[in-house]
């Protein structure tokens, strides 16, 4: 079969998720397993979201809206947009892909940092081989180094993925040197500013939304997501928010209806629901003090986070560490495959789950 498939993806490692807990359960015939290993919302979404979902099953025997109209229109509200600066799809990783099918030319290239989301990786080598993806080193302290990818950038450059905050890291860079990075890059590099953690980052902070520029500059798109912060991450929700004939160009690849009822109609109600954002954001913030200095108090680093996740180094067999810790019904994220191979990530989730995390590591540690 081997040569009868498109060859780029005989060059791609396909993303492997985390565990799911059914399997662990089937596995190890655990009583009790905690998962926090894909950086989701610990909390239920709110009724109000719940009975929206109830209610949209009467209709799921004919087609969702195909351009999540509805959904738009809100979503542009609220970032004070327009409609047509609004593209919603399955996931903000159905997005990227759609990025490089539509933006990604043969001999043309996707630059990134190291130490980062995979799914930039997959995107360029699905669309053009494995040479048409190029990675900057972080600086020492696990951030995307700015002036690093920018002397990485070549006349085949075209498309830019800055993750801020990033994933795994956890780390953000400073709005100021974006702002600064974007006007500098030539217009005909599109500008990916993917924020799926930014509903986390502790307010106040120097930090970059990226909605100034949607208007003004036609190669800056940025991506959110309502799998973090929202709790929609089993409904498969993500948007961009870009310059309308950007966007017009990237829509065309979109597949019709790509965006299930259920999932646009429960991200509508999303919206009206503040409150349940920043009950998630006020129990982030404090669980992830908290876990910060239980680490700490283990003699492990930990990187500071603006996310809802830690990543931190064991000093030890990760893989072994890994069995160790599924084998005790605990879920979380080794990163080999983000290249940082001595370093795991945990994503911040209830008191309970989270201590329940840190007896089991202490125990797997031999502390
Ligand atoms: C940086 C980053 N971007 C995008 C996504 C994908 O989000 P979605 O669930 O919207 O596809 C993730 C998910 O973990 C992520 O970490």
């Amino acid at each position: 079969m081997k040569d009868l498939v498109n060859p780029n993806l005989l060059e791609l490692m396909p993303y492997k998720a985390g565990k799911p807990v059914e399997e662990l359960q089937r596995t190890y015939n655990l009583k009790r397993i905690v998962k926090l290993a894909s950086n989701e919302n610990p909390f239920q979404i709110p009724d109000n979201v719940k009975n929206k979902i109830r209610e949209e099953i009467e209709n799921i025997s004919t087609y969702p809206c195909s351009d999540s109209y509805y959904l738009r229109q809100a979503i542009a509200e609220k970032s004070g947009l327009g409609i047509d600066n609004v593209m919603v799809g399955a996931g903000s990783v159905e997005i990227i892909t759609m990025i490089t099918r539509a933006f990604l030319n043969p001999g043309e290239k996707v630059l990134t940092s190291e130490k980062t989301f995979i799914m930039y990786k997959i995107a360029a080598i699905e669309t053009q081989g494995a040479v048409s993806f190029v990675e900057a080193k972080m600086d020492d302290e696990f951030r995307f180094s700015l002036s690093n990818i920018m002397d990485k950038i070549d006349k085949m450059v075209k498309i830019i993925f800055l993750t801020n905050p990033n994933n795994p890291t956890g780390t953000i860079v400073d709005g100021k040197e974006i702002a600064k990075f974007i006007k500098n890059v030539p217009d005909n590099i599109l500008v990916v500013l993917d924020n799926a953690y930014e509903e986390y980052v502790t307010k106040g902070a120097d930090y970059l939304t990226g909605l100034e520029y949607i208007n003004k500059k036609k190669n800056v798109i940025v991506l959110r997501t309502f799998s973090k912060v929202y709790g929609l991450a089993g409904l498969r929700i993500g948007y961009a928010l870009g310059h309308p004939e950007t966007l017009s160009l990237l829509s065309r690849v979109k597949a019709p209806f790509n965006v299930t009822r259920i999932a646009q109609k429960a991200a509508l109600e999303s919206l009206r629901s503040d409150d349940f954002k920043n009950k998630s954001y006020e129990l982030n913030q404090k669980n992830k003090a908290i876990l910060l200095s239980q680490l700490k108090g283990l003699g492990i680093k930990t990187i500071p986070s603006e996310t809802n996740f830690l990543m931190f180094f064991p000093e030890t067999d990760i893989s072994e560490l890994n069995e160790k810790l599924l084998k005790e019904g605990v879920i979380i994220r080794p990163l080999r495959a983000f290249g940082v191979p001595d370093a795991m990530r945990v994503t911040i989730g209830f008191e309970e789950d989270n201590n329940f995390f840190v007896e089991k590591l202490k125990t797997a540690l031999g502390k």
